[in-house]
């Protein structure tokens, strides 16, 4: 019989269990030291090593870094390769287009500037977003949205005619601004469509409308200048459709055509020798750029920060993987999704990716 301080051998061997060494490539956890000075670099880079989502935004920093460095040079030349690509100074500048797509409600909070500042220094090939994400960025111009809280009460909010974006309001004038800056600009673009007969499409109307807001704290300003389009496939869902529902009777005749953005988006991802996705958010961002990756046979690299859960089988919730299976991104190909509130992670991405001046652009 065991003695009575002896512990039971089934427990210890149950706790106990010996485990088989590690395999060399492991990496151990570990934070940053804060008892040393850390620079900015520093800090992100051991985002990698403390665990959880901050892992994975180690990982999408270092994505996006590949998708910036990526030349067609770096690849041997395809034996099916066209004519233009076979000079080696053409293939030295051939790089990795990047398709950026971000939800409404992070250019009306200050997301804005960083996406500005992506577009300005030309980081980006195009954009997708949703009509909020278009028109917030032009009424930000006429007027200023503000820091208020969660909680406010909608009825006395509606009554002092003030509208909430999260923590974030916007007075009801701005609209109103807005709306006097935009009818002008649509009865021009009736008149050229009726004296041409070329339609618009969403990206040839943002396209406008960048020109017509002329003032470098805009977005689309930027987008305009440097020749980056941005493809809005459902851009009425907004103030910019009810302003073009008050225009349809006043100047009947408008027509913004989906058929030749869908054209223009499917062929620049069809065209791209390297693609990548770096997408803020779910819903139709997410999706359109995902879909016109289909066409060249899915993404190379893959960013997604977004909160969306798959459990309820949405798009904004789906991981990477779930893409893979429909072609959308390559299989193989590097991936990451950070669950996350974008207004967190993406000024902490773009400091360790494109706002780094030593990283090869
Ligand atoms: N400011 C606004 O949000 C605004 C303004 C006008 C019109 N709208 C319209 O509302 C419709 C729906 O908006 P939407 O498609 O842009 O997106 P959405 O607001 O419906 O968000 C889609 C999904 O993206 C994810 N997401 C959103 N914000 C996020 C964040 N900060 N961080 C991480 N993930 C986030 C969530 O999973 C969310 O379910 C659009 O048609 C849009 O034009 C929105």
């Amino acid at each position: 019989m065991a003695p009575a301080n002896a512990i039971p051998s089934g427990a210890s061997a149950a706790v106990l269990m010996p485990s088989e060494p590690m395999p060399d490539f492991a990496v151990s956890v570990e934070g940053p030291n804060f008892e040393q000075e850390v620079s900015l670099k520093q800090l992100l880079e051991s985002y990698k090593r403390i665990g959880f989502q901050a892992n994975s935004l180690g990982k999408a920093i270092d994505i996006v870094n590949k998708m910036r460095k990526w030349r067609l040079s770096d690849e041997p030349v395809a034996e099916d390769e066209s004519e233009e690509y076979l000079d080696p100074e053409v293939r030295a500048k051939t790089k990795c287009n990047v398709f950026l797509g971000y939800t409404s409600n992070l250019i009306s909070s200050g997301l804005r500037e960083i996406l500005l500042y992506l577009v300005k220094h030309k980081h980006v090939t195009a954009i997708v977003t949703t009509a909020g994400g278009i028109e917030e960025d032009f009424i930000k111009c006429l007027g200023k949205t503000y820091l208020a809280e969660f909680n406010l009460d909608g009825a006395e909010l509606r009554k002092k005619g003030m509208n909430r974006i999260g923590n974030l309001i916007v007075p009801n004038d701005n609209y109103c601004k807005f709306e006097d800056w935009l009818t002008p600009i649509l009865d021009a673009m009736l008149a050229e469509q009726k004296e041409t007969g070329q339609v618009w499409t969403p990206s040839s109307f943002i396209r406008r409308l960048g020109k017509e807001i002329n003032n470098e704290e805009s977005v689309y300003y930027w987008a305009y200048k440097n020749d980056i389009p941005v493809f809005c496939p459902a851009l009425t869902d907004g103030s910019i459709g009810d302003m073009i529902y008050f225009h349809s009777f006043k100047n009947p005749g408008l027509v913004v055509d989906i058929v030749q953005d869908i054209r223009n988006i499917n062929e620049l991802s069809r065209k791209s020798k390297k693609a990548g996705m770096i997408i803020l958010g779910g819903g139709v961002c997410k999706h359109q750029i995902a879909n016109a990756m289909l066409i060249r046979n899915g993404a190379d690299y893959s960013v997604y920060i977004n909160t969306g859960q798959e459990f309820d089988g949405s798009d904004s919730g789906a991981r990477p993987d779930e893409a893979v299976s429909w072609g959308k991104i390559r299989a193989g190909s590097e991936s990451v999704k950070v669950f996350a509130d974008a207004t967190l992670v993406f000024p902490l991405l773009v400091a360790g990716t494109f706002a780094q001046s030593d990283q090869k652009e």
